[in-house]
Order: C-alpha cells, then sequence, then structure tokens
C-alpha cells in the first residue's frame, strides 16, 4: 500500500471518520431561492453543514421567481448529461411528468422505508410525487397560491374592506380608483398574472371542476371555462399596466408602500414580509383567501429528489434525509412562509400567518395549482404564459379557452 493511502487511513480511524466522508465531500444543491428568497434555504444548509463539517456545498441558484429562469438551465444540463447532485422540483408532473418518466430520477422508496416516511407525509402529497410504485422526491414545504395580502391600514384610510368576492374585488376597485388609488391590485411578471386567473378559475369552478379541467372532463371551451377569462379580463383593469416588469418582490413592495392596496400571491410572500422585511403579521400586513376560495387551499410542494447520474450520492441521500426530517422542515418553514410537509411539526415555531394555513391545510378543500407544477403537466404550464400574454393585450375570452384547449389537447390532458 502506498504510504499516502496509508497515512489517509490511520488519520481516518483515529479521527472517526468514514472513508465516505473523507472521498466524496462535497454536493451541490440547485434552486431558484436566491437573494431575499433565500433565507429559508441557507438555514437548511446551515444545518447541513452542522451536520456534515466535511461536505462544502455549493448553493447553486438561478435568479427568477417560480423557476423560470432555473427551469430552463436545469432542462439544458438534465439533457447534457450534468445534473446537479440535488435539485428543486414542484411535487406534481413538474417532477413525475418530466425527469421521472424519462427514468432520470432514482426511485427513493427504500428511503421512505428507512426513515419511516411513510407515514409521515399526507398520503396526498406522497401521490403527487409518485410513479408506477417509486416515490421520487422529498417534500421540503407546502405552500399555499391563493392568498390575497394587503396592509390593514391602508385599507382603512381608504374606506375598503378585503373583498370577499371576485365582484367585490370589482366593487373594491372602483372605490379605490374614485379616491386615487391607480393600483387596486398590484401584479408582477406573467406567472404572477396566471396565479391570478388560477385563483379566479378555482373560484368560479370549483374545486370539483379545476381538478375537471386537468382530468379533461371540462372543456376549457365550456362556457363556465370562458366565464373565468371574462372575469380575469375585468380584474385586469384593476391592474397595473407595467406588471410584465415587477418581479413577485417588487410587486408586494407595492403593496407595502401603499402604491396599490392588493396582491394576489402565494405565501412564500408572508416569507418575504416577515424573514426578509421584517414585518409584523396581522399589523404590518394581513392576508385572506383570494376572493372566493375561501375553504379551498390551492397547494403546490417544492421538493428534491436524486437524479440518476449525481456525483455525489452519498452527501444527497444525507440531503434529502435532513430536508424530509422534522429538525429540516421546522427550521425551513418558518423562515419561508410555508408549512411543513410533514404532519407532525411543530406549530409554535411558526409565525400567525403560518399558523393559520396550517390550520386551512387540515380543514380545506386541496387542490393543486397549475401554475406551481401540481395539477397540470409542464407542457401546459411553460405554453400557457404565452396564451396569458395574448390575453392580457386582447382581453379576448373566447381566444384564449380555445388555445388553452389546443394547449390541452397537445399536452395529452385526459387523454
Ligand atoms: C414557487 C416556489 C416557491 C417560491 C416561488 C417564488 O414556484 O414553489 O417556493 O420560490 O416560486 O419564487
Amino acid at each position: 500500500m502506498k504510504k499516502s493511502i496509508k497515512n489517509a487511513l490511520v488519520i481516518t480511524a483515529a479521527l472517526g471518520l468514514t472513508a465516505q466522508a473523507l472521498a466524496a465531500n462535497k454536493i451541490e444543491i440547485f434552486s431558484w431561492w436566491a437573494g431575499d428568497e433565500g433565507p429559508a434555504l441557507a438555514a437548511l444548509i446551515k444545518l447541513y453543514e452542522a451536520k456534515y463539517p466535511a461536505v462544502k456545498v455549493d448553493n447553486a441558484t438561478v435568479t427568477g421567481g417560480a423557476g423560470t429562469n432555473a427551469k430552463a438551465v436545469l432542462k439544458t444540463r438534465m439533457l447534457g448529461g450534468d445534473p446537479p447532485d440535488s435539485f428543486q422540483a414542484h411535487a406534481g408532473q413538474e417532477l413525475t411528468g418530466t425527469w421521472v418518466v424519462a427514468n432520470r430520477m432514482e426511485d427513493l422508496s427504500s428511503l421512505y422505508k428507512s426513515e419511516g416516511w411513510n407515514n409521515k407525509f399526507p398520503k396526498a402529497v406522497i401521490d403527487l410525487i409518485s410513479y408506477k410504485g417509486g416515490i421520487y422526491s422529498v417534500p421540503v414545504d407546502v405552500h399555499r397560491s391563493n392568498v390575497m395580502w394587503y396592509v390593514p391600514a391602508n385599507l382603512k384610510k381608504w374606506g375598503v374592506s378585503a373583498p370577499k368576492t371576485w365582484h367585490d374585488m370589482l366593487t373594491a376597485c372602483t372605490t379605490l380608483k374614485a379616491k386615487g388609488v391607480a393600483t387596486p391590485l398590484v401584479m408582477g411578471e406573467n406567472w404572477t398574472q396566471q396565479m391570478i386567473w388560477e385563483s379566479i378559475a378555482t373560484a368560479m369552478l370549483g374545486p370539483k371542476g379545476w381538478n375537471d379541467l386537468w382530468s379533461g372532463k371540462l372543456k376549457f371551451t365550456d362556457p363556465k371555462v370562458v366565464s373565468t377569462f371574462s372575469m380575469y379580463g375585468n380584474v385586469l383593469d384593476c391592474a397595473n399596466k407595467d406588471a410584465s416588469g415587477l418581479s413577485w418582490q417588487q410587486a408586494t413592495d407595492r403593496m407595502l408602500a401603499g402604491q396599490a392596496a392588493f396582491n394576489i400571491m402565494g405565501d412564500w410572500a408572508a416569507g418575504y414580509m416577515t424573514t426578509t422585511k421584517k414585518l409584523k403579521p396581522g399589523t404590518d400586513f394581513a392576508w385572506s383567501p383570494s376572493p372566493s376560495t375561501s375553504g379551498t387551499f390551492i397547494m403546490l410542494a417544492d421538493s428534491f429528489g436524486l437524479p440518476k447520474g449525481a456525483k455525489d450520492r452519498p452527501e444527497v441521500i444525507n440531503w434529502l434525509k435532513l430536508l424530509g426530517s422534522k429538525q429540516g422542515q421546522d427550521t425551513f418553514n418558518p423562515l419561508k412562509g410555508s408549512i411543513a410537509a410533514r404532519t407532525d411539526s411543530d406549530l409554535s415555531k411558526y409565525g400567525a400567518y403560518s399558523q393559520s394555513a396550517a390550520s386551512d391545510w387540515k380543514k380545506n378543500t386541496i387542490v393543486g395549482s397549475m401554475v406551481h407544477g401540481a395539477a397540470a403537466p409542464e407542457s401546459f404550464t411553460s405554453g400557457f404564459g404565452s396564451i396569458n400574454d395574448a390575453f392580457v393585450s386582447n382581453h379576448d375570452a373566447r381566444a384564449a379557452a380555445q388555445s388553452s384547449q389546443d394547449l390541452a389537447d397537445k399536452s395529452r390532458i385526459g387523454m
């Protein structure tokens, strides 16, 4: 045996380190949680580094809300045979309909078994990440898409209350404009606009109708669905015209600054307002379900998996173990604005917003978000962006419904 190897083994044994810990000592974690939406991931990584000090973590982020940019980079890397060790993907078809069907992910069923996770995560969430009997990722959070945010003191000043229905929203919009509030509802770039349609469609079709859209039972050309676009058009008239240039954080900032009254955004906005901006939930900002969706929770979950060919497999397994653990989830989620995907989290660690979301998660009807990968195939979600752009400029509800049906057919929804 070479002297240097022998020395390394002696040192390894003396320090009580495993050969594995010495040999493979890095991990790349790929996500879009950069900058001011990074603190929750940073806290989880800190925990990982404390547990595995020999491992160098590369927190590789590609900025851009909802992963619009990150997903494109990921695609290039996956197709080029250079997968990140572990990457963020939404539970649902965004993961299963792309990388799992293409046989690019490892089945994690044995990890679920050894960690005792099969009864620690809700069955519905496990179903979202399962395919043909295998389980393909570990969910780190559950987010809600249908939340409306506002600043109570501003609403008081303007003499309006948080609208309970979309019709109330239109009424509030008229009142606010008359009082000189130019932007009753602030929105940001394309995907944040789609979230408004998602909320309207879920409200007007009901949870069953929403699910029927994604199973193909309800056609987009159905008059009920056309009406959702008409309502969306009316709501867009209450919104800012410079939306395409705004990130979701900039849209939130306008609401906080009193330049706008309402913002419909997933509850990562709660993380941004409490963790990054240090605001107090209930006082500095408040929330309610987006209009006409009380009792319905549009969910999405961020998850991480293990791509086949990952260079640092043992480190990824430890990473997945951590993010699926109670400690990992209760470190990450209170900062992120989400709730734990696990059912046994310690809610005393969470702020007022997440506590209310956790209670709704238990008692509401749960449906999946289209915009964030849970309900529809990735091909539909990515194609819907252009339909949204066309609709924002022409407000043609019938055309939007027809193009959506064409896209659904192309994406083989219901086939
Ligand atoms: C979602 C993601 C959230 C948050 C948000 C804004 O798609 O699930 O965790 O990152 O995008 O970027």
